[in-house]
């Protein structure tokens, strides 16, 4: 790489100088850097001087990863009934009638939308969004607001997270000892710099030995109590480092009841397409039943999934948003019916107006809260029905349930939806420029003692997508 005189700074403060990456604090302080590896897959090591407190991490620069398959593109024909009934999943003592699962999303799949996806497949397994081990340890108020689950839900599913073995095993111990739910879910998805650079997430398969002892202490916890955990995991860190077939024998080997793979790596993020293939690698390797996830838009892709994959289930998180009837098709195309939904503006704004008000309970009777987190959700519901701008803009601007209902009452309640949105990907697409992950985490698959220390020490509490 050659020299270059000028240093060109970036958004987050990375700048090339001399064939050097480097980085400058908030303060102007400098950096201390490494020369550029010239590779496909360049590895950039920073060592940043913040207020005197050395934090250490490693970058990857990965070329946007594309999969080779594209389940939204290429020319395969899409079954329109499944070729046979999909059977339930049993994980433990917990059945799951109809196998798809409301994968967890941070901001979006708290109680009230669990409960309207429920409303329309009463038999699928909706789970919460993460909740960060180390912070229900230390019961902070938002955390013990996310477990919290409607009376009506069948299955309770709570997801954690952290990297801490011991901390994971308190939070477990915490969720068995107050019969806080039926199912735990362990994120070792999570693509965002935040997690990744302290070993977390989807960082946190690389290091066998700590992935392991995570698993093993939840599970260990949770057995006791007759608690399934399963863990949704993605493929790996990138091409260059996958994950998936070691996390998921070490999963099943350990005693979780289902590996969940999202057919992403890390620095894909949530761009291109979810490799099915990949998750169809894994249901051949293992005996746990495998989820497959990424990219199911509708009951179509759904049952794609299940044919050219044989996974046990599906599990659904962006084509859910604004659609939560998208588990009713579901459920009908697994039990081999072709019906599926599709609801009138009126419908739909009648499950807005269901939602906000859940939301309100949610906040505890708090109606401005409830209005402003249903603005993702109300841009969601309308996407692709003839609503203008400033019908849009004036949900944006709802400070109460009065405010959305007068809004709503204004709407044409028999407008349709654009047959292009039916089923069209929706939500975040975004890829990863990035991989953060702590200082010179790729060298070995095992954690030393000083990693260790340096994680623990360092758990987020407020990790959040
Ligand atoms: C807004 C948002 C929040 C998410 N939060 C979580 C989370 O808390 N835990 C988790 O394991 N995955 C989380 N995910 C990942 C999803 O569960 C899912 O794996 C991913 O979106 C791919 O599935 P999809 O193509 O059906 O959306 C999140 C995704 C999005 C878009």
């Amino acid at each position: 790489m050659g020299v270059r005189r000028r240093a060109c700074i970036t958004a987050d403060r990375t700048m090339m100088v001399g064939g050097f990456v480097c980085r400058q604090s908030p303060l102007g302080r400098r950096s201390v850097l490494s020369r550029d590896v010239p590779r496909c897959c360049a590895v950039v090591l920073f060592k940043e001087c913040w207020l005197g407190k050395h934090t250490e991490e490693t970058v990857l620069r990965t070329p946007h990863e594309t999969t080779h398959y594209d389940p939204r593109t290429a020319e395969h024909d899409l079954p329109a009934k499944a070729p046979a009934v999909l059977a339930p999943v049993d994980l433990g003592n917990v059945h799951v009638g109809t196998p798809v699962i409301l994968s967890p999303m941070a901001g979006v799949t708290n109680w009230p939308f669990r409960v309207l996806c429920e409303q329309y497949g009463p038999d699928g397994l909706y789970v919460a969004e993460m909740i960060t081990a180390r912070a229900l340890v230390a019961r902070n108020p938002k955390a013990l607001r996310l477990c919290r689950f409607a009376p009506s839900e069948r299955i309770r599913s709570l997801q954690l997270y952290g990297v801490n073995p011991s901390i994971m095993e308190q939070a477990a111990k915490i969720v068995v000892d107050e019969q806080m739910a039926d199912h735990v879910d362990l994120n070792f998805g999570c693509p965002v710099p935040k997690v990744t650079r302290r070993g977390g997430g989807s960082a946190l398969p690389w290091k066998t030995d700590l992935f392991t002892d995570v698993v093993s202490r939840v599970v260990r916890v949770c057995d006791a109590a007759g608690i399934p955990v399963t863990a949704k995991i993605r493929v790996g860190i990138d091409h260059e480092h996958e994950t998936f077939h070691e996390a998921g024998h070490i999963a099943q080997e350990e005693g979780c009841k289902a590996v969940t793979l999202h057919a992403r790596t890390t620095a894909e993020y949530y761009g291109g397409h979810s490799d099915w293939s990949r998750i169809g690698e894994l249901v051949e390797q293992l005996d746990v039943p495998v989820f497959g996830n990424g990219d199911i838009w509708g009951a179509a892709d759904a049952l794609a999934m299940v044919e050219q994959t044989g996974c046990a289930g599906v599990a659904i998180g962006r084509g859910c948003q604004g659609r939560p009837w998208l588990f009713a098709d579901i459920k009908h195309a697994f039990a081999g019916s072709d019906e599926r939904t599709d609801p009138t503006l009126g419908q739909v704004c009648q499950v807005i107006m269901r939602h906000a008000t859940y939301l309100t309970e949610f906040y505890d009777g708090d109606e401005r809260m409830a209005a402003h987190d249903m603005r993702k959700h109300v841009a969601w519901y309308l996407k692709g029905f003839p609503v203008g701008g400033g019908v849009r803009r004036a949900f944006m601007a709802c400070e109460s349930l009065a405010d959305m209902q007068r809004i709503v009452d204004g709407l044409d309640p028999d407008a349709r939806l654009a047959d292009r949105i039916v089923d069209a990907p929706r939500g975040r697409v975004r890829f990863a420029k990035k991989v953060h992950l702590p200082y010179g985490w790729l060298d070995s698959r095992q954690t030393t003692h000083d990693e260790r220390e340096a994680l623990f020490g360092d758990d987020p509490m407020d990790a959040s997508y």
